[in-house]
């Protein structure tokens, strides 16, 4: 990424990741990535805002150099992942006068994960500033976005939000700011998917907190700058809020063709009745798409066939990624086939502990699916287009 100023005195010098497909060895990346670093020149100090991964980190200090940097009196560090934070490191090594600035549960996190010094910390709490001479930058604590030692900074003077990965997308793009809303939009959606909405509470607070600043610019760490905070502030409301869409997600997967004979009997039944429905083949599907769909479905209705006596493992995987990232879902339920038996939706049920979701009577099957089993899926949308018109949807 070449140098931009998005500010008299605020420069992007971070990188540009085209080719990652893989975040964490988990995450599909279908749109890259980027690991913004900003530099921030006052007239008396100079700070960098987060580093980037250390795959690039020859790209961060060749940007430094184009940009004449000769000193760095603090690097900010808001969050401990290594993708922010690997390159601190060199950078301490390369400037040898500066310091990481961080809150004391980061500096931890980074002291262990980095084996950064303990005495190269500046330690800040909530509240705290740190100036830069005509540039002041504040410090707000913002835990769990998305680990315990997340922080913010505010640069006062310039307005300008430093959020790290909250707000931030994985799009890859030379864009500087987020002037393809649809595109940013989708991607932040599907960001805030994968990495913020186990934490839709804490944001909740956050967001809370946010109100009392005036803020011109969001800056995060990944994807584009938000040059009118109020398009990706307006989409977290929405996606933290409890409101959810008449839509139903059905991840499944079948072997024989039985589940997949209900699956698409089940989708037309819903479309018949006017609810969106979202069918993800887990043999095929972008996990990232599925954990987009579930961040303001109604309900999800997982389906699978039987296993040696269980659900098959694509489901239980796709099960316990929907556990585990906690979605606003109301309703769930599970369709089905087995061929002699089995406690697949003993199995399902007991994984979805986390959801706060009404279970409605699952159709399990006994091979490929007949009339009578049809007449089970018909009534089960019937009961799904009934909750849902007993809660609060969003049109
Ligand atoms: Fe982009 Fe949580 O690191």
């Amino acid at each position: 990424m070449t140098v931009r100023q998005i500010k008299p005195g605020v420069y992007t010098v971070g990188s540009i990741d085209w080719d990652r497909r893989l975040f964490d060895e988990l995450i599909p990346l279908p749109d890259g990535t980027t690991y913004n670093s900003y530099f921030i020149k006052g007239n008396e100090k100079t700070a960098l805002i987060d580093t980037v991964d250390p795959p690039k980190e020859n790209e961060l200090f060749d940007n430094l150099k184009k940009l004449g940097v000769n000193n760095i009196d603090y690097v900010i560090a808001n969050h401990a992942e290594q993708d922010h934070s690997g390159t601190i490191p060199k950078i301490l090594k390369a400037f040898p006068n500066a310091k990481a600035v961080t809150n004391a549960k980061c500096k931890g996190m980074l002291m262990d994960l980095s084996l950064i010094p303990e005495d190269k910390f500046v330690v800040v709490n909530d509240t705290d500033t740190l100036s830069l001479g005509n540039k002041t930058l504040q410090f707000i604590m913002a835990p769990w976005v998305h680990w315990p030692e997340t922080m913010l900074t505010y640069l006062r003077e310039d307005k300008i939000l430093f959020p790290c990965d909250f707000f931030g997308s994985h799009l890859a793009t030379s864009d500087l700011y987020a002037t393809d809303e649809a595109r940013v939009y989708e991607a932040a959606k599907r960001y805030y998917a994968e990495i913020m909405m186990p934490f839709r509470n804490n944001i909740k607070k956050h967001m809370e907190k946010l109100k009392q600043f005036e803020i011109e610019m969001i800056a995060p760490s990944h994807g584009p700058i938000h040059n009118k905070p109020e398009f990706i502030l307006d989409a977290y409301k929405d996606w933290i809020s409890d409101n959810v869409k008449n839509e139903v997600i059905i991840p499944y997967v079948s072997m024989h063709g039985s589940t997949d004979k209900m699956v698409r009997y089940f989708v037309d039944a819903l479309i018949k009745r006017d609810i969106t429905v979202k069918p993800f083949n887990l043999t095929k599907t972008d996990i990232g798409e599925l954990a987009k769909a579930l961040v303001d479905a109604a309900t999800i209705v997982i389906a699978s066939p039987t296993v040696l006596v269980g659900p098959h493992p694509a489901a239980v995987y796709a099960t316990y990624l929907a556990n585990a990232l906690r979605p606003k879902t109301k309703f769930a339920s599970i369709i089905g086939s087995y061929g002699w038996g089995g406690k697949m939706v003993d199995t399902i049920t007991g994984m979805l502990g986390n959801l706060k979701v009404e279970l409605i009577s699952p159709v399990i099957v006994k091979g490929y699916p007949k009339e009578d089993d049809f007449t089970l899926l018909e009534k089960l949308a019937d009961e799904i287009l009934a909750k849902h018109k007993g809660i609060n949807i969003i049109p």
